[in-house]
């Protein structure tokens, strides 16, 4: 079977991540996948572009599939957050991380840790409703609705029962905004009552923030608001070894944007010695939700072979190989198991 698969190659270190990510799928999939590379955010303006191209948006539309290197966004002014309007624009309401403690050299002070992140994407602060109301003071909304919360709920609660996940901690600041916050809570407990079977509880994210600090692994399932789950999601990263691990998807109705949870990283882009393991771990994401198990499989295992057998690392990991000598010895250990199989 072939997929046309969207690739947004991104700034900043993106090009050079999503070519390494293209090799090992390629090389997994027997290049069955038919890339359709699309430029955005800063790539694109200087090109002549808008920083979200109508071309981006109908290859997502038409593919359904895309994976994205990260795309710069100007701080202040310039343009907004093209990874916000792409979610918005099409409605890829809920976004998934998976934050898992891989063997090897990443430095961490926890082992055994595996959770999911569950955030919503759409809404929230990221509506961009803010404005001056009178000089000196600012105004932004946080907008919560009562259906955007019910579906970020459903599509947890489905998630966590297929992937045998048990407990979900709905997190929340009920406290400090009891309406908004409130009505999270609320429509949560509407949609647990449908499945019995898995344990529900409730926190306030400042508790969180203590608690994962203190004992990640007691966590299996977050699920949390937007801007929450931007700032824990990268939290989370640092507990298992940092950005250059971890991986995402943003998904909707019909379509899905698999992305690494890192930036572009302006200060190492260009030098070839970035961590592809984010992206690549993406993408081993993308060939499960695609149906091709066997291939994201081949990925995760030459992935944590690499992590724990090797000492071809990039600079994040302690080592000194290039974004291009890891990318060749991952494709060395997936050739190794294939023969070895
Ligand atoms: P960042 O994630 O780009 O960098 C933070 C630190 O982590 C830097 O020291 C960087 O060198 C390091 N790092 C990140 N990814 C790495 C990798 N794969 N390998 C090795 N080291 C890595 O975060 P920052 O600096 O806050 O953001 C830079 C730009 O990226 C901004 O314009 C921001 O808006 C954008 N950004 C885009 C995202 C996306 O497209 N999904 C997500 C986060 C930030």
């Amino acid at each position: 079977m072939r997929y046309a698969v969207t690739l947004f190659t991104g700034d900043g270190i993106g090009p050079e991540v999503t070519a390494a990510m293209v090799r090992i799928v390629d090389h997994v999939t027997n290049g069955t996948i038919d890339w359709e590379p699309v430029l955005a955010g800063s790539t694109a303006v200087a090109a002549g572009l808008t920083p979200l191209p109508n071309a981006a948006l109908d290859s997502l539309r038409r593919n359904r599939i895309a994976i994205k290197g990260p795309l710069q966004t100007p701080v202040g002014k310039g343009w907004r957050s093209v990874n916000v309007t792409l979610r918005q624009e099409m409605d890829l309401y809920a976004c998934v991380r998976p934050v898992e403690t891989l063997p090897g050299p990443a430095v961490t002070r926890y082992e055994a840790v595996d959770l999911v992140v569950i955030r919503e994407n759409t809404e929230g602060l990221y509506t961009g409703r803010e404005h001056e109301v009178v000089p000196g003071v600012i105004e932004a909304l946080k907008i919560v609705t009562k259906e955007a919360s019910e579906r970020i709920m459903r599509f947890s609660f489905e998630h966590a029962r297929n992937n045998g996940r048990k407990k979900l901690t709905i997190v929340h600041k009920s406290s400090v905004t009891p309406l908004s916050d409130g009505l999270f809570l609320e429509c949560a407990a509407d949609v647990a009552e449908d499945y019995p079977f898995l344990e529900v509880e409730t926190m306030q994210l400042d508790t969180l923030a203590m608690e994962l600090v203190r004992d990640p692994t007691r966590f299996d399932m977050l699920v949390m608001g937007n801007l929450d789950g931007d700032v824990m999601s990268d939290l989370c990263a640092g507990l298992v070894g940092g950005l250059g691990l971890v991986p995402g998807a943003n998904v909707g109705n019909g379509h899905a944007v698999f992305e690494a949870v890192h930036g572009t990283a302006p200060d190492i882009a260009g030098m070839g010695v970035a961590n592809p393991i984010a992206i690549i771990l993406s993408a081993e994401l993308m060939l499960r939700h695609i149906g091709e198990a066997t291939a994201a499989t081949a990925v995760r295992s030459a992935v944590k072979q690499l992590l724990l057998e090797t000492k071809v690392l990039t600079r994040d990991l302690g080592g000194t190989a290039s974004t291009k000598e890891l990318t060749d010895e991952l494709l060395r250990l997936i050739d190794l198991n294939m023969e070895a199989n």
